[in-house]
């Protein structure tokens, strides 16, 4: 149990207790020295232990919207200040719907939002992959976790009930939290609503000035990459590899063309969310995938019957590294075809390649936005007729793969309960992989 534990403290490759704090190193400073700061779990426990705390000094936006770069950073400290609060008591005014932090009830009248949600990998961050893991974990260790999977404080109450933590709330939740909440992931109110209110980007059309739920509050930090780097940005403490931030999506973004003024620009939001849509696909989706990348397949004969494949592959449409960090692996298999049949050749891997200890790099082979890898197969063949094919295949989840099947392997150490959905989280990243292209080359001489 305990080796199993050591292990498992590596499971997550994202755990991060302190906040992502841009443009504040005032805060940042603060955040670095965590004894002096009251603990995720002693926060907890305060605000748990009283579902319907009221909201203290929320501070109201104009309602024009955030108007410089230091106002978005401002509003993202606050909105994304950690531990959230809990929503505290509905407004007298707010019907039983309006209060409800239910997502089916935002989508009562949200109904193209939700129907995407409900689509996207947002709506199952709270998937076997992590519940196993709960299972094993300390309320403290856990909600790291949540921090980045269901942070709502009244998610992170229901999980501690249904797992028998200590500080779990004594009260059965109010009516506005849905029982299944916990279990829904990143909800609509993770990112939009706060001590009741809702927040949300510019208006794109004329609003009603009798909007239900008390109308809601402009910001103009919805419409910038800075709004999702709080749990797809490690800060420059962060852990590292190598030397590279184990999660370092925005600052890719940063230093890529995208984040250039001018008619290249393009947001996380415009890529991952094109006209506001609530999609959020990435490379679980062979279409997004697809359109990140170019990919090309050239035989060059090297003499005397050897001869060498050379896939050369452009990052021309990802906004940071293809892929971005280490968990995904794109493969390339190299396949010669004559009269005999097929034979492969062999295989190389894009992709941060890291043990499952997360302590070694293996390679990285990662292509940065905009630039461009060959990847070098070198064989012998007769004469002629025959071709090269270049199958490609994308395993969305490797990093995974091969940590949930040595977690298997030491079944018989975990919580019985945690078993199954172990089982259920290893054939939910095996069934993930897909077949993304392939393509051929001929001999030229042939
Ligand atoms: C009874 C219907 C109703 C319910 C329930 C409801 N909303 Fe709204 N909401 C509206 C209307 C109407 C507006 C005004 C803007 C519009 O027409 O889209 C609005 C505006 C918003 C906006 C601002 C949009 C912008 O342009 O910035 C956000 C964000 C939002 N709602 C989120 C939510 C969330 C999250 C929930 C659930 C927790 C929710 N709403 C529940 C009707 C509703
Ligand atoms: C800083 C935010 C953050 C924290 C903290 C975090 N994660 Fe994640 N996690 C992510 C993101 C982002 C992804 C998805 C990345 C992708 O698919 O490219 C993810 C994906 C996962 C997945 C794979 C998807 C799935 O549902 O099976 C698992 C498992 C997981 N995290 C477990 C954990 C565990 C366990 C912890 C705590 C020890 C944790 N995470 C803490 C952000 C976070
Ligand atoms: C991961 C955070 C996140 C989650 C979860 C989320 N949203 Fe949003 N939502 C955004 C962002 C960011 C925008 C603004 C996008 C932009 O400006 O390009 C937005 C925009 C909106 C808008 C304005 C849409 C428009 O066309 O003007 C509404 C309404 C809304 N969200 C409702 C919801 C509802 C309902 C849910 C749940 C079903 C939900 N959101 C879940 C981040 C989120
Ligand atoms: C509160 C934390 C949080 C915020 C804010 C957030 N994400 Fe995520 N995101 C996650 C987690 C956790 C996952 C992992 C889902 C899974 O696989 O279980 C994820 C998954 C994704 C994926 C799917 C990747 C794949 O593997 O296919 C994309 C794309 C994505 N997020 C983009 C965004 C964008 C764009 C924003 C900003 C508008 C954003 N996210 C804001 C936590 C967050
Ligand atoms: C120019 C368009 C574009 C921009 C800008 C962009 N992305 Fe992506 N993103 C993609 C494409 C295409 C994929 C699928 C291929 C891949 O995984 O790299 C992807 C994949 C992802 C994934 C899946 C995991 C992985 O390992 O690749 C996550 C998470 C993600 N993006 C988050 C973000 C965040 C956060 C931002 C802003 C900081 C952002 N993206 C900016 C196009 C974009």
């Amino acid at each position: 149990m305990v080796r199993i534990f050591g292990h498992l403290a590596l499971l997550c490759l994202l755990a991060m207790e302190r906040p992502f704090l841009i443009g504040a190193p005032s805060q940042a400073a603060e955040n670095s020295h965590p004894r002096a700061r009251p603990t995720a779990v002693s926060t907890l426990n305060r605000i748990v232990h009283a579902w319907l705390l009221p909201v203290v000094a929320l501070v109201l936006l104009a309602g024009c919207g955030d108007r410089s770069a230091a106002d978005i950073d401002a509003f993202l400290q606050r909105h994304w200040a950690e531990p959230l609060h809990p929503q505290g008591k509905p407004p007298a005014a707010f019907s039983p719907l309006e209060a409800s932090l239910a997502p089916q009830d935002c989508g009562q009248c949200h109904a193209a939002q939700h129907a995407d949600w409900r689509q996207s990998l947002h709506s199952r961050t709270m998937g076997p992959g992590l519940r196993w893991q709960l299972m094993l974990m300390s309320q403290e260790q856990g909600n790291r976790c949540l921090r980045c999977h269901a942070p709502l404080a009244e998610q992170k109450a229901l999980v501690a009930l249904e797992l028998g933590w200590p500080n779990a709330p004594k009260q059965p939740p109010p009516s506005f939290v849905p029982p299944d909440l916990g279990h829904q992931g990143l909800a609509c109110a993770a990112c939009h609503v706060r001590g009741h209110r809702r927040f949300g980007p510019l208006p794109r059309g004329k609003v009603g000035t009798d909007a239900p739920h008390g109308g809601f509050t402009v910001s103009e930090a919805f419409s910038d990459s800075r709004f999702c780097a709080h749990c797809h940005q490690f800060p420059d403490d962060g852990p590292r590899l190598a030397g590279k931030l184990q999660e370092d999506t925005w600052a890719q973004w940063q230093a890529s063309g995208y984040a250039q003024e001018g008619p290249g620009y393009q947001t996380c939001q415009s890529c991952h969310m094109p006209e506001r849509r609530h999609l959020w696909r990435g490379i679980h989706d062979p279409d997004m995938t697809r359109r990140a990348i170019d990919v090309h397949l050239k035989l060059v004969d090297l003499g005397g019957g050897r001869h060498e494949a050379v896939a050369t592959v452009r990052n021309a449409g990802a906004g940071h590294h293809f892929p971005t960090y280490m968990v995904p692996k794109v493969e390339l298999a190299f396949v010669r075809h004559d009269a005999g049949g097929a034979h492969e050749l062999g295989r190389q891997l894009i992709g941060w390649q890291v043990d499952t200890d997360i302590t070694r790099e293996i390679a990285d082979t990662r292509i940065p936005a905009g630039e461009t890898r060959e990847f070098h197969q070198p064989f012998a063949a007769p004469g002629a007729g025959w071709r090269v094919e270049l199958v490609v295949r994308v395993l969305p989840g490797e990093h995974y793969e091969r940590i949930f099947r040595d977690s298997l392997a030491r079944a018989a150490l975990l919580p019985p309960a945690a078993v199954p959905l172990l089982r259920q989280a290893l054939a939910g990243v095996e069934a993930a992989r897909y077949e993304l292209l392939r393509i051929e080359a001929t001999p030229i001489a042939n």
